[in-house]
């Protein structure tokens, strides 16, 4: 379980995030909704070890990996896969699917090659080719098998659908729950509310950089006016950022 505890993060004066709660468990796919600006970035970027907190803690079952260094952090089993995918263009499929795995054993990377192929097969028919060149839902199931190379017990999405036409949207919010469905916990940052929601099993409100919200996601559906009221606001901002 990885728990986010009344975390705050600051930019030199400007404060990013001011006290978000957050749990990410086993098989799960958490999503975390909130408008542009909200702090869902850093949230993730500090679980990851890429930015220090200034208070509160974030623990790995039980444990505090607060200012671990990233590398570190990804080892015990968290890999983040970036907002806007981040994928090496020039480079051909199989090789940024190896730089992926190179935390792991040859052993353990030639398994999770394996793993990654079988969920994606798009990607072994691409292998050979760059990366650049695949489309842009390809591109996001290739950033998705990056992650899984390292054999991570937590996935951080940031924005998966960011950009994507609504058909590609479906498919790879699809492949979102089908990695939780291996028993990986999913922490996932979406502006589009309503395509999260559908293989969600948790949803966190942020609102300018606080949690103001948590509950699963059907009494997010059809409870809260608060959450509706947000989700109105998400669907009004789009997908930028
Ligand atoms: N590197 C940075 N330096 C200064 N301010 C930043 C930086 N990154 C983000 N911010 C600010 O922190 C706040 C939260 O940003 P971010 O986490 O990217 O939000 P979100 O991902 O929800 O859109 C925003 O006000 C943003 O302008
Ligand atoms: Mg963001």
């Amino acid at each position: 379980m990885i728990e986010i505890r009344d975390l705050h993060v600051d930019y030199g004066k400007v404060s990013a995030v001011r006290g978000v709660s957050v749990t990410a468990r086993p098989g799960r796919v958490t999503l975390v909704l909130g408008a542009n600006g909200a702090g869902k970035t850093t949230t993730l970027r500090t679980v990851a070890g890429l930015t220090t907190p200034s208070s509160g803690d974030v623990l790995l079952d039980g444990e505090s990996i607060k200012g671990w260094p990233a590398h570190k952090i990804l080892k015990r089993g968290i890999s983040l896969v970036p907002e806007g995918r981040k994928v090496f263009g020039s480079l051909t499929v199989h090789e940024n699917l190896k730089i992926g795995g190179l935390v792991a054993s040859k052993k353990a990377r030639e398994e999770s090659m394996r793993t990654v192929f079988e969920m994606f097969p798009i990607l072994e028919e691409r292998q050979s080719g760059p990366a650049g060149l695949l489309s842009g839902g390809e591109q996001q199931m290739l950033a998705f098998g990056r992650s899984l190379m390292s054999q991570p017990g937590y996935i951080l999405m940031d924005e998966p659908s960011m950009g994507l036409a609504p058909a590609v949207v479906d498919r790879v919010m699809a492949s979102v729950r089908s990695i939780a469905d291996r028993g990986i916990g999913v922490l996932m940052v979406e502006q589009n509310a309503e395509a999260g929601m559908k293989i969600a099993d948790d949803v966190v409100v942020v609102n300018r950089g606080e949690s103001v919200y948590s509950g699963p996601v059907d009494e997010a559906r059809n409870h809260s006016s608060v959450v509706l009221a947000f989700l109105g606001e998400a669907a009004l901002t789009g997908t930028d950022n």
